[in-house]
């Protein structure tokens, strides 16, 4: 349902990605870890055309979009039709601060789906029940905890019925107890079958939740395979090293 191929990007004369091919089936929750500064960020955001890979060719859905090294307009019509199958999840949440959760929640379905305020206020509604936030659907963002914000900004991503979800570390900035709040949400989201693509630190969920763990290391994906088999026995160097670092 998701397959990059060959996604190359260089800043600065840096060749930051080196070709990173990759095929996402539908239902697969997949971890990708690695050293900081691999290019984990980069490639997540190279998925949605956020950033313009250099070379490359990313598919989701019906949807594909070549990566020619000169982007033009009708480049960026496809991107947005790209955009608009693929939900993505920051580190730091960025919800718009000056509105209510419920209306974070309305405000892509209204100004890009055009649904109405009353549909729209169904669709928010039944998603802030779902990540455990109807009682504080009122408040403006800087009222909740970061757990809150981040299944917030999930359910922000989920309004516009994405079927692909992309994390960017979505706990690093939160305490272990209000990680494990979002982390749930991700498995219960699993257990629907939605297809997720995780940046993480956290091991133990890369672990436990995964279908499959990616190990990228400077620009490429070196290894990738079972949780399980990896973590317990890794067949690369460089993930032995990683690893190691972790304990
Ligand atoms: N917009 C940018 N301009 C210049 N260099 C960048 C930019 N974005 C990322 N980089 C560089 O690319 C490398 C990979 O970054 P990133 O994808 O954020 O790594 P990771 O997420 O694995 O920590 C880093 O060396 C970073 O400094
Ligand atoms: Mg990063």
């Amino acid at each position: 349902m998701l397959k990059a191929t060959g996604i190359a990007k260089s800043f600065a004369g840096n060749e930051i990605l080196r070709g990173i091919s990759l095929e996402v089936e539908r239902g697969e929750l997949i971890s990708i870890i690695g050293p900081s500064g691999c290019g984990k960020s980069t490639f997540l955001r190279c998925l949605n055309f956020l950033e313009h890979p250099d070379a490359g060719e990313v598919r989701v859905e019906d949807v594909t979009v070549a990566s020619t090294g000169s982007w033009r307009r009708a480049d960026e019509v496809q991107a947005h039709r790209l955009r608009s199958h693929v939900g993505m999840v920051f580190q730091s949440f960025n919800l718009f601060p000056h509105r209510t959760v419920l209306e974070n929640v309305m405000l892509a379905p209204m100004q890009v789906k055009r649904m109405s305020e009353t549909q729209a206020k169904h669709v928010a509604c039944e998603l802030l029940e779902k990540v455990g936030l109807a009682a504080v659907k009122n408040r403006y963002p800087d009222r909740l905890s970061g757990g809150q914000q981040q299944r917030a900004a999930i359910a922000r991503a989920l309004a516009m019925k994405p079927s692909v979800m992309l994390y960017d570390e979505p706990t690093s900035a939160l305490d272990p107890e209000l990680s494990e709040e979002v982390l749930s949400v991700m498995r219960a989201l699993d257990a629907e079958g939605m297809t997720q693509l995780v940046v993480t630190h956290d091991m133990r969920f890369a672990r436990a939740a995964s279908d499959r763990v990616l190990f990228m290391e400077a620009g490429q994906i070196v290894e990738s395979g079972d949780p399980d088999v990896m973590f317990a026995n890794p067949r690369e160097a460089g993930t032995r090293r990683f690893l190691r670092t972790l304990l």
